[in-house]
């Protein structure tokens, strides 16, 4: 059985990449720091699969524990790079904290991984590269945007600190730019867990539809849209979890064409925030109370992803539509309720 690390894998996407994993027949070692997440994840986890993961309670800027845990699996043959901060108004207000966590992280695994001769790693990326992409959909070639914030910076910093490192080294990586990642596990075991106020849409709908928070802001009806509200793209957790497997597998089994390859992760569908919010009264039969507001600082207009190039490349394709993904949501957040949430 192949053992892969898992960083960051207790962590919303991380858990649902971790149980793909294991499904397709991998060995996973999971290090996370606890920061922005629970070792709930790892219960779910083991009750969707049989199978408990290997854990520890490791932060990544902290070298010397990661390489400790690193001798101890010598047999690691590829490394899937969640962990990281990830909150946009935060990283604003502390810079510091985004560089410091984001690039000692990777730096501190890329050195480790070049030490101990794992050659392979998929990198967490995202949409936010594009900024407000002047052709849509949009592809992989499209320019990259001065980062609005911290956050969007690390992640554009932290793939050039990829390609410079593999230009110099053995190591060959896939940076995967997420769209927007929303929805749960079917057994609704694993999902999303955000600490506090939700940031994301998503979890402040169903939190709103749930009782927790009294009203949604919509931020904004006066873009340049159809009607007037934001567009992104929604792409389910698990379809998202699902390519990562593909991924690593392209690395592993050496098909990649380049050493660096990156892959856009949406539906190619953009959706408006007010149609969402209509697809998720429609699936759960509740009527939300939301507001609309001004607009918030530093968002994007419209952005959704050209996918044909990873659909061709990497023969994966996300499979679930708008409803299926938002009922998830829906039952992972009753199902935490009801059974009282994770310690
Ligand atoms: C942002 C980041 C993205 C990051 C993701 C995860 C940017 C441009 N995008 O995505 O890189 O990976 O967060 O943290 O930095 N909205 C409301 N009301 C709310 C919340 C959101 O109307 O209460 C709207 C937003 O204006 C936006 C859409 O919903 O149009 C989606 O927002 P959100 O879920 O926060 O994700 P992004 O901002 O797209």
């Amino acid at each position: 059985m192949k053992k892969i690390l898992v960083t960051g894998g207790t962590g919303y996407i991380g858990s649902h990449t971790v149980v793909e994993l294991i499904q397709a027949g991998y060995e996973t070692v999971v290090v996370d720091n606890l920061s922005n997440s629970k070792t709930g994840a790892l219960e779910g986890i083991e009750k969707i699969t049989g199978i408990k993961p290997s854990f520890e309670c490791i932060d990544l800027c902290d070298k010397s524990s990661l390489d400790h845990l690193l001798s101890k699996h010598k047999d690691i043959v590829a490394a899937i790079h969640f962990a990281a901060c990830k909150a946009v108004g935060e990283s604003v207000q502390q810079p510091l904290k985004y560089y410091r966590n984001n690039f000692t992280s990777l730096i501190n695994l890329l050195e480790l991984m070049s030490q101990q001769a794992i050659e392979y790693l998929v990198f967490s990326s995202s949409c936010t590269v594009y900024g407000q992409p002047e052709k849509l959909p949009v592809t992989e070639q499209a320019p990259i945007q001065p980062a609005t914030s911290p956050y969007g910076n690390t992640k554009q910093v932290c793939e050039t600190i990829i390609r410079d490192t593999i230009a110099a080294s053995t190591i060959k990586s896939i940076a995967l730019r997420y769209f927007n990642p929303i929805g749960a596990h079917a057994s609704a075991l694993i999902g999303e867990l955000p600490v506090g106020v939700p940031n994301n849409l998503v979890p402040f709908i169903t939190q709103t539809a749930i009782g927790i928070r009294e009203q949604l802001s919509v931020f904004g009806n006066d873009y340049n849209t159809p009607d007037g509200s934001c567009i992104r793209d929604y792409i389910h957790v698990v379809d998202l979890a699902k390519a990562h497997v593909t991924a690593v597998e392209r690395l592993i089994n050496k098909n990649n064409k380049n050493s660096f390859e990156i892959f856009n992760l949406g539906t190619g569908k953009g959706v408006s925030v007010l149609e969402l919010i209509r697809t998720f009264e429609k699936v759960s039969g509740v009527k939300l109370n939301y507001k609309i507001t001004g607009r918030r600082a530093g968002d994007t207009e419209q952005v959704w992803a050209d996918t044909s190039f990873a659909n061709r490349e990497l023969g994966w394709k996300a499979q679930s539509t708008l409803e299926e993904t938002l009922l998830s949501a829906w039952k992972w957040e009753q199902y935490y309720k009801e059974t009282g949430g994770w310690k």
